[in-house]
């Protein structure tokens, strides 16, 4: 459902109370669409969420011939590859859109037809989002790059072999580049220095599932032994624990009380120790995590995001706004993006003291300290934030910028507000839902 309004008037103050139901991660949903491309018979994919991250892969899939049709269960996908052929450029650049999944189109696409196109990629501006390690990933594997005015073709004539990979940093997508290429590439692949992330080991998954044979070392080193065929998965996606971190936040930030129906505990434990560092409550439950302000203040942190399973830099922007009302100075250190505190410039507007450094603060050096990037935020507090008029620049910042207005005093204007639906399934019903004060508007 596309969103209709691109702006939100939202009366700040009032303390959310409900419950709200998260499903499969945007992040792992779109990734084991892709992955259905490497199937012999079609995979169905179950808890999908209704975001235009999914919709985007949707298109870009059937522009490659893949049928993607809603299946019996709210929710379920199914995925049928067997008629997948190569896509005429012009159709791919008119789905990928702000994506930057179309990068892992490659490696199952040039197993099925030996060649592969993506336009230039987009994705949020949160750091210049580069795809070198990508690219050396297809390489090793025996792929020709070409890179075109339009953006980058390949073929793989005499197919992809295994290859010795190692990752200069664990890059998320890149492990899954090397994951979704592995599984059907001729011999043994070894990745060192790969991501392990809860959406990356559910990859794996789905890929075990389908026939693949892959092994996870304790030193992050990733084996995979390719294989001839894969069949077909059916999954049902890990829930979105980016999602529920927003709600848990915007729990503790409008001194509220919100059941997060579908979230787990394992998947969300550095979260969850922040989260009663700073003094929120929570618990475990059967079906969800309950997440409530018990009163009193908040008190200040110091983080510093990382891989997992660190403090995983998509939940630096909304605890933040939390952190505007705790009392003292808290420090955040982003290690992953180097820019991804753009958002921060709204939440000053409305009155928030935060500082933006190019120094590691707070934590140990990364590959940012010295290079010229604001990369470490100091966060004073309390602060009470009042209503402004606020553009949504990102989708995590744009959520965190929501949850600032429903904390802020007086009536703020949130527009851009497009870009959130996204990421956050019918975050208007909600919000609704759980008693926020606002209207759409324009
Ligand atoms: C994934 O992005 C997620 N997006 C991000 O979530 C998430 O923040 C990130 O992983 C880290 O967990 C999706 O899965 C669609 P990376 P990804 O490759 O794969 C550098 C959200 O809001 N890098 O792990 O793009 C890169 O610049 C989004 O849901 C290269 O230098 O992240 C960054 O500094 C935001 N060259 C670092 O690695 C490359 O070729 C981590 O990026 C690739 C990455």
């Amino acid at each position: 459902m596309g969103l209709h309004h691109d702006k939100i008037v939202i009366n700040g103050g009032r303390p959310l109370r409900g419950r709200v139901d998260v499903r499969g991660a945007k992040n792992l949903v779109t990734k084991a669409m892709v992955a259905a491309l490497l199937g012999e018979s079609p995979s169905v994919l179950r808890d999908v969420p209704d975001i235009s991250d999914v919709r985007v892969v949707k298109g870009l899939l059937e522009v490659h011939g893949v049928t993607v049709v809603a299946g019996d269960e709210d929710g379920e996908l199914i995925l049928d590859p067997v008629d997948v052929e190569s896509a005429h450029f012009a159709a791919i650049d008119a789905h990928a859109g702000s994506s930057r999944i179309p990068i892992l189109f490659c490696g199952p696409l040039l197993h099925r037809l030996g060649q592969a196109f993506i336009p230039d990629l987009g994705g949020c501006r949160i750091g210049d989002r580069p795809i070198d390690f990508h690219l050396d990933v297809l390489r090793n594997f025996g792929a020709v790059i070409e890179k075109l005015p339009s953006g980058i073709r390949m073929s793989a004539p005499d197919g992809l072999v295994g290859a010795k990979v190692s990752l200069p940093y664990p890059s998320v997508g890149a492990t899954e580049q090397v994951l979704l290429t592995a599984v059907r590439a001729k011999g043994i692949t070894e990745l060192t220095g790969a991501a392990i992330e809860p959406e990356i080991m559910d990859l794996i998954n789905i890929l075990q599932k389908m026939g693949a044979i892959i092994t996870v070392d304790t030193d992050r080193v990733i084996r995979i032994e390719g294989v001839d065929r894969l069949e077909g998965y059916t999954h049902r996606a890990l829930f979105d624990r980016n999602e529920a971190a927003s709600w848990a936040v915007a729990a503790l930030a409008t001194e509220g009380d919100i059941v997060v129906g579908g979230a787990k505990q394992a998947e969300m434990l550095t979260f969850l120790n922040i989260f009663r560092k700073v003094g929120g409550q929570f618990e475990i439950l059967d079906d969800g995590i309950r997440f409530w302000h018990p009163g009193g203040d908040l008190k200040p942190v110091v983080i510093e995001t990382d891989v997992h399973p660190g403090f995983m830099t998509d939940w630096q922007q909304p605890l933040v706004v939390a952190l505007t009302k705790a009392q003292g100075v808290s420090i955040v250190h982003e290690t992953v993006y180097e820019q991804r505190f753009g958002f921060v410039d709204a939440l000053i507007e409305m009155g928030a003291t935060i500082q933006i450094h190019k120094e590691c603060l707070g934590g140990h050096a990364c590959r940012f300290g010295r290079r010229n990037f604001d990369h470490s935020a100091v966060i004073s507090g309390p602060s009470q934030l009042h209503g402004a008029d606020i553009v949504v620049p990102d989708l995590r910042g744009g959520f965190s910028h929501l949850i600032a207005a429903l904390t802020a005093e007086g009536t703020s204007t949130v527009s851009n507000v497009g870009i959130i639906s996204r990421g956050y399934e019918n975050f208007i019903m909600k919000l609704e839902a759980l008693g926020a004060d606002f209207h759409l508007a324009g």
